[in-house]
């Protein structure tokens, strides 16, 4: 059963996250981090960043994979994760070299996927998974389904991610999702949940309700023996 650390606000829990991967990267400086984008995570990569003026070295081995990419978006596309990425983790931590990352308009999408699953086999397992949730209960681009693919694998968009807000600023629609798969997420060696806002309510509470069902993907983080999953006080979900 998860159970919730909470927070007060956003930016504690912003600090905690932040501090929290600063503490693994101390104990194991080449580990892989597997990063979500979305709002969620802004704060805790921009926190990063600032560790990283005062303190290069932390960073000089970490090497980073793209959770999930919106098809068909060109890579400076304000809304692409890819963008949101760069700004956020791989130019400010000099990531470059060490950089792993699903193509945002590859001319063969799956083929694009089989590369990304292909590194993974060879370079995995994550070791430190930053996930945001879903409204809809999707990990990356894992979205509620009768079955969900294993790996790295080309996602058809729920209506509930088509309406995100990083799609707000975004120049052109996505057409399909390109993620890494449920397995991917489940093998990491430790997994952070981040979970803020008043949208967060239903599915946090659906989360804590504990069912494991692929039709509400972030419930299979159960199954998995260490995940740590931080809230804030404003996602707690309201007793009915
Ligand atoms: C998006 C992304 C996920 C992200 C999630 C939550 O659709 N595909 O990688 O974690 O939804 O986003 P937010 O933190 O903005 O709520």
């Amino acid at each position: 059963m998860l159970k919730p650390q909470v927070f007060p606000d956003h930016e504690a829990l912003s600090r905690h996250a932040a501090d929290w991967l600063a503490a693994r990267l101390r104990e194991q400086p080449d580990a892989l981090l597997c990063a979500a984008t979305g709002a969620t995570p802004l704060r805790t990569y921009q926190l990063l960043s600032e560790r990283h003026r005062d303190e290069p070295n932390l960073f000089a081995h970490l090497r980073l994979i793209k959770l999930d990419e919106w098809g068909g978006l060109a890579p400076d596309d304000p809304a692409s994760c890819e963008r949101h990425l760069r700004e956020l983790l791989v130019d400010p931590l000099k990531l470059h070299d060490r950089y792993i990352a699903f193509d945002n308009r590859p001319a063969d999408p799956q083929a694009e996927c089989d590369r990304v699953a292909a590194w993974l086999a060879q370079h995995g397992p994550i070791d430190l998974c930053v996930l945001g949730l879903g409204t809809n209960g999707h990990l990356g681009f894992n979205e509620p389904a009768a079955a969900l693919p294993p790996h790295a694998h080309v996602a058809t968009l729920s209506e509930t991610s088509l309406s995100h807000s990083m799609l707000t600023t975004a120049r052109t629609r996505p057409t399909y999702g390109l993620t890494l798969g449920i397995a991917d997420l489940l093998q990491a060696r430790r997994v952070v949940l981040l979970v803020s806002g008043p949208s967060k309510q239903a599915p946090l509470r659906e989360l804590l309700a504990g069912p494991v069902r692929t039709n509400f993907p972030a419930s299979l983080l159960a199954l998995h023996p260490q995940v740590d999953l931080l809230c804030d006080q404003s996602a707690l979900p309201t007793p009915p």
